[in-house]
């Protein structure tokens, strides 16, 4: 039985350490204590110590939201992953649809990332989604197997099937509604046959396919409801401590 998900990444909205420890504080009052539900969120870098303080006292794991694809050397304005560690991070995102549009994050590079998560035992949170010009080429699932199978290749399936695959279709981030749930649906069910195919039946029973993209409150328990759905990647809507104990409750409903 696949545990459910609930992650938030907070990107840049939180721009101030103060403000990002009284959100940290708040999502722990809320939910910091359940333990039927995997919970994680990812703040900027320099908010990850700050917050793991708070955290440690309950179940929300932390992480990063990226992670350079290299462990030390000459790579300006990087972060490596032995300082993750350090900081006691478990979770790492990679392959964001902005880091790939911002910072020309391609699934190689992903694929070197996971390569070092793997090393360093971090559980990756893996997005992949199609364009809205994959859409409009009849592609867009092509071009997630394409994805899967390059940011994946190559890594040992006990890792991959503690890996998470995030499914933003790139263009359902930042609007003000999620994708239609039956398309949801059709595409979690798609990946899960991609990785039974190209990494076999036990990483596709174990792996978990989480969804994002304009997740709120107000969608979550449908979402949530879905059969391939193992839970749901926040963004914006997760800035605030109530209505991330609402989607919580969803994923609760739902174990
Ligand atoms: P959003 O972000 O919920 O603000 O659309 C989601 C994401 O990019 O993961």
């Amino acid at each position: 039985m696949r545990r459910k998900v609930v992650g938030a990444s907070w990107k840049m909205h939180v721009n101030t350490l103060e403000e990002g420890l009284a959100l940290a504080q708040g999502i722990h009052q809320e939910v910091g204590q359940i333990t039927d539900v995997d919970i994680f969120i990812l703040p900027a870098f320099p908010l990850i110590q700050g917050l793991s303080t708070i955290f440690k006292s309950g179940q929300i794991g932390w992480g990063a939201q990226n992670m350079c694809f290299e462990t030390k050397g000459a790579f300006t304005g990087e972060v490596p992953a032995p300082m993750l560690k350090e900081l006691n991070c478990q979770y790492v995102e990679l392959a964001h649809a902005e880091r790939k549009k911002f910072f020309n994050e391609t699934d190689l590079t992903v694929n070197k990332k996971l390569r070092i998560c793997q090393e360093f035992g971090f559980t990756p949170v893996v997005c992949i989604g199609e364009t809205s010009e994959d859409l409009a080429q009849d592609r867009a699932q092509a071009a997630l197997k394409e994805q899967v199978v390059t940011m994946l290749s190559g890594l040992n399936h006990d890792f991959l099937k503690q890996t998470i695959l995030a499914y933003e279709p790139v263009w359902a981030i930042g609007k003000s509604k999620t994708a239609g749930l039956d398309y949801i649906q059709n595409m979690h069910c798609y990946i899960r046959n991609i990785v039974k195919e190209y990494f076999g039946q036990d990483v596709s029973d174990d792996i978990r396919i989480i969804y994002g993209g304009s997740v709120s409150c107000e969608t979550s328990d449908e979402l949530l409801g879905l059969n391939d759905v193992d839970g749901v990647f926040i963004g914006r809507f997760g800035l605030n401590p109530e209505n991330f104990r609402k989607i919580t409750e969803s994923a609760l409903k739902n174990i």
